[in-house]
């Protein structure tokens, strides 16, 4: 049996706003994104992911949708999304949309029915409870953007549930008309041709109905994490995360399979080790997307080798791989210690090329791009008010695209952009680095082009056989090919004792920087060994 063409895809997340602004209004756009797909396909991704495009009040910037049925505007409306997807199939590139149906916007004409309160007229589509006798919230659920989880409205006397902003209310998927409006969301778009989905916080569907407080983690059990945002210091177990929900992902997935050749892949945005849960060969999602590398800092191959040994236990789970995205720090400004520099930035895409999994790569990772500087006055994000400057929330990893580096705002918009282009990533603007033969985007195209000739790259297994302070060291394996892979992830030089070393035939494919040596191996810094077990 042929592996379903997601097994190892690479997918890359176009985040639209920041991509390319077609009709000059500072903001990107569909037709932007399609004016640039010589630039996708010369990349070499099987799929593109879309970040959200429906209409939006843009509070979450499109993770606040109020119409599932239309594209906004804003974004070029359904008639350029035809056109794109059109032209996306003529390049036989697959297209991916982001849909949000763990909440809506509170301006979906759905949550404004609900507020009428009129019974079996979507009076329980949202999750709304009565306030406790003093008036306060019904619970200690706690707000991932901060504050309580709940709003209280005067035209219900209820508070109602968001685990998000105010203005993104929870769609109740108890209810079994909402569930069933949500579902239809996504027969309406597969229908119209999209190759699948990213689903929105996947674990995030059913809250628990009897609105049992989140208990919290125990203050000697907190580390930084806990102490970053008041959220995290409860285990949320009630307001999400609920093993019931894998029945609601096995609903999707029926939908989803309903249609031939489709993926559907979730965000697990919180309690990692529930993936096996909801993602299987049989049930939950086909894959999915945990933040264990999105967070690290480390880059330290013990973070690597256990999510790996983790998922050892789980051989269902077949798992999604990122290292960055629209939510988080970006790769070269997280990984590396403060230094970002290009031999980083080709050591993680090749270790994101490596590792098992189906890839999701973030716009401008294949620049090499930092995280792109924001002043006060500038930031958008709901999650940038919260503790600027302490902590800057989701722009700086969302600036815009740098596609020429001496024209106005680099090429993205003939306007003033909604976020500001980082003069930095100007200079490492597309049209740069298309004509220098070293930079990061030639070498992630080839590595793309490259990875598509090593099977078992793209669809073995994976055995963890070192993780020392520098070196990662694992084997990826099919019955017909085992490929060992050795990363030094250090800036100093590292050595590794290979098992067998006539066993092994060399190839290139990476940055290189080995040779033998020493107990074997050695590794200069940031270099990788690739080899095929014979
Ligand atoms: C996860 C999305 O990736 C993020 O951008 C958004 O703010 C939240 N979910 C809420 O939809």
């Amino acid at each position: 049996m042929t592996a379903p063409w997601w097994k190892g895809a690479v997918v890359y997340q176009i985040y639209p706003r920041s991509f390319c602004d077609a009709d000059g209004d500072g903001i990107g756009d569909l037709p932007g994104v399609r004016s640039k797909l010589d630039y996708v396909s010369a990349l070499g991704p099987d799929a593109v992911w879309l970040s959200p495009i429906h209409p939006s009040p843009n509070k979450d910037f499109g993770y606040d949708v109020s119409d599932y049925g239309d594209v906004a505007a804003e974004m070029g409306g359904m008639a350029a999304f035809d056109a794109l997807l059109a032209d996306m199939r003529g390049r036989g590139i697959r297209l991916i949309l982001d849909e949000v149906l763990a909440h809506t916007s509170e301006r979906h004409d759905w949550f404004a029915e609900s507020l009428k309160g009129e019974e079996g007229r979507k009076n329980d589509w949202y999750v709304w409870a009565d306030p406790k006798d003093d008036g306060g919230p019904p619970n200690n659920w706690l707000s991932v953007f901060g504050g309580p989880a709940w709003s209280y409205h005067p035209a219900r006397r209820k508070y109602y549930f968001h685990k998000f902003l105010k203005s993104q209310p929870k769609l109740n998927w108890r209810d079994p008309a909402a569930r069933a409006a949500a579902l239809d969301v996504l027969r309406f778009w597969l229908k119209k041709g999209v190759d699948g989905f990213r689903l929105d916080v996947a674990n995030s569907f059913l809250h628990d109905d009897k609105l049992r407080d989140n208990p919290p983690i125990p203050p000697n059990l907190r580390s930084a994490h806990h102490w970053a945002h008041a959220p995290n210091m409860q285990k949320r177990i009630h307001d999400s995360n609920l093993p019931e929900n894998r029945k609601v992902l096995d609903e999707v997935r029926a939908v989803v399979e309903g249609f031939d050749e489709r993926f559907v892949f979730g965000e697990f945005s919180e309690e990692p080790g529930l993936i096996g849960e909801f993602v299987g060969q049989t049930h939950g999602l086909q894959s999915g997307y945990t933040f264990t590398f999105l967070d690290d800092r480390s880059y330290s191959p013990a973070i690597f080798a256990a999510y790996y040994r983790f998922l050892k236990d789980r051989p269902h789970v077949w798992p999604c791989v990122t290292f960055s995205n629209h939510d988080v720090a970006r790769t070269v400004s997280r990984f590396g210690g403060g230094k970002q520099d290009d031999a980083l930035a080709k050591s993680a895409l090749t270790l994101l090329m490596s590792l098992k999994g189906t890839v999701l790569m973030y716009q401008g990772e294949e620049l090499g791009l930092g995280n792109g500087a924001i002043a006060q006055d500038e930031v958008r994000d709901p999650v940038g008010e919260l503790y600027f400057p302490y902590s800057k929330g989701r722009d700086p990893a969302r600036t815009p695209m740098p596609w020429v580096r001496d024209a106005a705002h680099a090429g993205f918009s003939t306007a003033k952009p909604w976020l500001p282009v980082d003069a930095r990533h100007a200079e490492r603007a597309a049209n740069v680095q298309e004509g220098d033969p070293d930079s990061v985007l030639n070498f992630t195209r080839a590595l793309i082009a490259a990875r598509r000739g090593i099977p078992a790259l793209v669809t073995g297994d994976i055995e963890i056989l070192e993780a020392s302070e520098q070196v990662l060291a694992f084997n990826r394996i099919l019955p017909e090919q085992t490929v060992l892979c050795v990363f030094n992830l250090s800036r100093e030089p590292a050595t590794f004792a290979l098992p067998r070393m006539s066993s092994v035939s060399p190839f290139e494919f990476g940055p290189g920087g080995w040779g033998f040596g020493g107990p074997g191996l050695t590794l200069k810094p940031f270099g990788a060994f690739f080899g095929q077990q014979i």
